[in-house]
C-alpha cells in the first residue's frame, strides 16, 4: 500500500466532514482516497491494465504537447495530424503499480476513443480511433522497453467509440462505431472475411444525436452475445449473424449510450458444478432523453438515478428498476474482488461530450447484488477531484482502483474552466481495505501455487488468515482485467468459483481450498484473469492466473 501525505490529508478532511455532518455511531471500515501521482502528463482516457501489473495509459495524439515527453529526445512526425505534426511529447504512458512510475511511449497514430482487449498472451490489443488511426490495430506488449506496434490496415472499416470484446476462441469483435452498423473480428480468420452488417445499431440509432456509441456488449455463456444500445438489448450470435432473442426495452424510456453514458456490468456469475444458472446485467445512470441537445443549448439536465437489472438466462426475462443514490452521467461500473460493484466518476447533470457535463459526482457509491432491494446501494467517501468526460477506472491486484483522467475540452485545458484537463492519478480503496479488515484477509500462498489452468481443471489454493476463519464465508473468485473508456470497461467479467464447503483447515492459521476452473470459453474466455481468495468480504491480494 501507498502512504502518502495526502493519504493522510484525505483522511483528516473526511473526519472533519463526518464529525460536521454525520458523526457515525462507531468507526466503521470506510474507504479512502490516495494521491499517486501529481500529474501522468497526460488525461487518462484509455486504460487497460497488464499481467504485470502495470497499466497501459493513452489519450489521444491530436491534442497537442502533453506534459510528459517522449524518451530519450525522440519525436514523433505525423503529416496526418491536424494540431501538431512535430510532437516531441507522448500521448501514452506505461503506470507502473508497484513502484508508482511511469514510462513515456510513442504511438504513432490518432488512438483517440478507441477500443481494445487483451490477447490470450496478455498483450493488449488496441482498435482503432480517429483520422489516420481509424484503420489501424495496435499492439502493446509489455516490458521495460516495450513500445506501441501499429498495423494501419489492421481493420476493414473505420472504427471510432465501438466496442470490443474478447471471444471464446481468443479473438476480438469489434461492433459498431461511429456511423458504423457493422461489426468485423480481429484478427481475421482469412483475408477475405468481410465485415457483417448489424441492423440493430441502426434501429437504435438517432443521426442527430449519433447516441447509441459504445455499446454496452457482454458475452453470455451459452455463446451468444448480449448488445445493449440505449433502451433497447438483443442476444446475437456473432457467428450466423443472427438475433437470437429480443428483451425487453429498458422502463423509462431514456437512452443509456453514449452521449446518454450510463454503464453497465455483467453482474458476477457463480459456476456450480461447471454450470452458470443466473446470468444477469446491471445498467446504471445516464442521461434522459433529450439531455445531449439541451447541453448544447446550455442547459443541464439531472443525470438519471436509476439502475436497471435483467438476468438474461431467464426464458421470460424482465428488468427490474432500483433507485441509486444520487443521479449519475459518464459514471464507471466496476466489479469489485469480492462481486460488490463500484459506481464511481462523473457527474450528476449534462451529458458525455466536450462541455456538456456539470456537478461532479465527488462520491463513488457500491452496489450489492445479493443484498434485498432497498439495502444494496452504499455511498463511499468523496475524493477532491472532479472525473467528469474522458475519465477512466480500473481494478488492480491489490484491490484498489485507479481513476484517472477527465477532459471535457477539446484540447488540453488547465485554466479558465469549469474542469480543467485533469493529469492527476488516485486511487480509491474500498473499505475492504481499511487496516482495521487486516486480521480478516486471506493472503494466497503464492509459492506453492500453480498459475496455469486447463478448463474445467481442478485448483488447489492455500491461503493464510490470521483471524479465526468463518469456512462459510469463504469465496474463490477470478475477475477479467478490462479495457476502460468512455464510461465502459469491456470485457468486465467476475467468475464466483466456490469455496466454503470445499474449505479446511491444514494447520495453525493455513487453509486449503479446492475450486475448478471455468468450464468453457463462453464462460471465460481463454487469457488472464486475476484469482483472489475472499473471506468474510475481504479480498486477498490477486494472484494472476492464465486460463487455456
Ligand atoms: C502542463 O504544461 C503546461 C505548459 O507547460 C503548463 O502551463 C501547465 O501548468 C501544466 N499542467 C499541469 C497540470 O501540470
Ligand atoms: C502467443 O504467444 C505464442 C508463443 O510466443 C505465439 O505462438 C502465439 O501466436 C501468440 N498468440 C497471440 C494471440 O499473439
Ligand atoms: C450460432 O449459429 C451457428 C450456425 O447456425 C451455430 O453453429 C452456433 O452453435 C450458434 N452459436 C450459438 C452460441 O448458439
Ligand atoms: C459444495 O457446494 C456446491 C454447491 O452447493 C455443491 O455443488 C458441491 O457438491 C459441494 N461440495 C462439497 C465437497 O460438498
Amino acid at each position: 500500500m501507498i502512504i502518502s501525505t495526502s493519504h493522510v490529508y484525505y483522511h483528516l478532511l473526511f473526519g472533519l466532514l463526518l464529525l460536521h455532518y454525520a458523526p457515525p455511531a462507531c468507526p466503521a471500515a470506510a474507504s479512502y482516497w490516495t494521491l499517486l501521482l501529481p500529474t501522468i502528463g497526460i488525461s487518462a482516457m484509455h486504460m487497460q491494465l497488464l499481467p504485470n501489473d502495470r497499466i497501459v495509459i493513452f489519450d489521444r495524439t491530436d491534442f497537442g504537447s502533453s506534459n510528459i515527453s517522449l524518451p530519450a529526445g525522440k519525436c514523433r512526425f505525423d503529416q496526418n495530424d491536424m494540431v501538431l505534426k512535430l510532437d516531441c511529447t507522448a500521448h501514452s504512458v506505461e503506470y507502473d503499480v508497484s513502484s508508482n512510475t511511469l514510462r513515456p511511449l510513442m504511438v504513432l497514430t490518432d488512438v483517440w476513443c478507441s477500443s481494445g482487449a487483451l490477447d490470450s498472451n496478455g498483450s493488449l490489443v488496441q482498435i482503432g480511433g480517429y483520422n489516420d488511426g481509424d484503420h489501424a490495430v495496435r499492439v502493446y506488449r509489455s516490458c521495460d522497453k516495450c513500445d506501441w506496434e501499429e498495423m494501419p490496415s489492421g481493420l476493414i472499416q473505420r472504427r471510432w467509440y465501438a466496442t470490443s470484446h474478447i471471444l471464446p476462441d481468443g479473438r476480438q469483435i469489434v461492433i459498431g462505431g461511429r456511423r458504423q452498423f457493422n461489426y468485423e473480428f480481429f484478427p481475421k480468420t482469412s483475408p477475405s472475411e468481410k465485415a457483417q452488417s448489424l441492423p440493430f445499431l441502426v434501429q437504435t440509432y438517432d443521426r442527430w444525436i449519433e447516441n447509441n456509441l459504445y455499446p454496452f456488449v457482454f458475452l453470455h455463456t451459452d455463446g451468444n452475445l448480449f448488445i445493449f444500445a440505449n433502451t433497447h438489448a438483443i442476444l446475437f450470435n456473432y457467428t450466423d449473424n443472427k438475433v437470437v432473442k429480443t428483451y425487453p426495452e429498458i422502463p423509462g424510456g431514456d437512452p443509456r449510450n453514449y452521449p446518454s453514458s450510463g454503464s453497465a456490468v455483467l453482474l458476477p456469475m457463480r459456476i456450480v458444478q461447471d454450470i452458470v444458472a443466473v446470468v444477469e446485467v446491471l445498467v446504471c445512470g445516464g442521461a434522459p432523453k433529450g439531455a445531449y441537445t439541451n447541453a448544447k443549448h446550455g442547459k443541464f439536465d439531472g443525470a438519471l438515478d436509476t439502475c436497471g437489472r435483467i438476468m438474461i438466462s431467464d426464458p421470460n426475462p424482465q428488468w427490474v428498476m432500483e433507485t441509486m443514490p444520487m443521479g449519475r452521467v459518464m459514471g464507471d461500473m466496476l466489479l469489485l474482488p469480492n462481486g460488490d460493484v463500484l459506481v464511481i466518476n462523473g457527474g450528476s447533470s449534462g451529458t458525455a461530450g466536450w462541455e456538456h457535463g456539470r456537478n461532479p459526482v465527488l462520491e463513488p457509491v457500491i452496489y450489492k447484488p445479493d443484498n434485498s432491494i432497498g439495502y444494496r446501494f452504499e455511498v463511499q467517501n468523496p475524493s477532491i477531484i472532479p472525473r467528469m468526460y474522458h475519465s477512466t477506472a480500473v481494478l488492480v491486484r491489490d484491490g484498489r482502483v485507479i481513476v484517472g483522467g477527465s477532459n471535457p475540452h477539446e484540447k488540453y485545458t488547465f485554466t479558465n474552466v469549469l474542469y480543467p484537463t485533469e493529469l492527476r492519478l488516485e486511487a480509491f480503496s474500498p473499505s475492504y481495505l481499511d487496516p482495521s479488515s487486516s486480521g480478516l484477509r486471506p493472503e494466497i500462498l503464492a509459492s506453492v501455487f500453480r498459475t496455469q489452468f486447463e478448463y474445467g481443471e481442478q485448483m488447489v489454493i492455500q491461503f493464510t488468515v490470521h483471524d479465526q476463519v468463518d469456512m462459510n464465508l469463504v469465496l474463490v473468485t477470478m475477475v477479467a482485467p478490462s479495457f476502460n473508456t468512455h464510461s465502459f470497461s469491456m470485457n468486465q467479467r467476475l467468475l464466483v468459483l466456490g469455496g466454503g464447503n470445499t474449505t479446511k483447515i491444514i494447520g495453525t492459521s493455513y487453509y486449503e481450498v479446492v475450486v475448478t476452473a471455468p468450464p468453457t470459453g463462453n464462460v471465460s474466455p481463454v487469457g488472464y484473469y486475476l484469482l483472489f481468495v475472499v473471506h468474510q468480504g475481504i479480498p486477498s491480494e490477486g494472484i494472476w492466473v492464465h486460463l487455456e
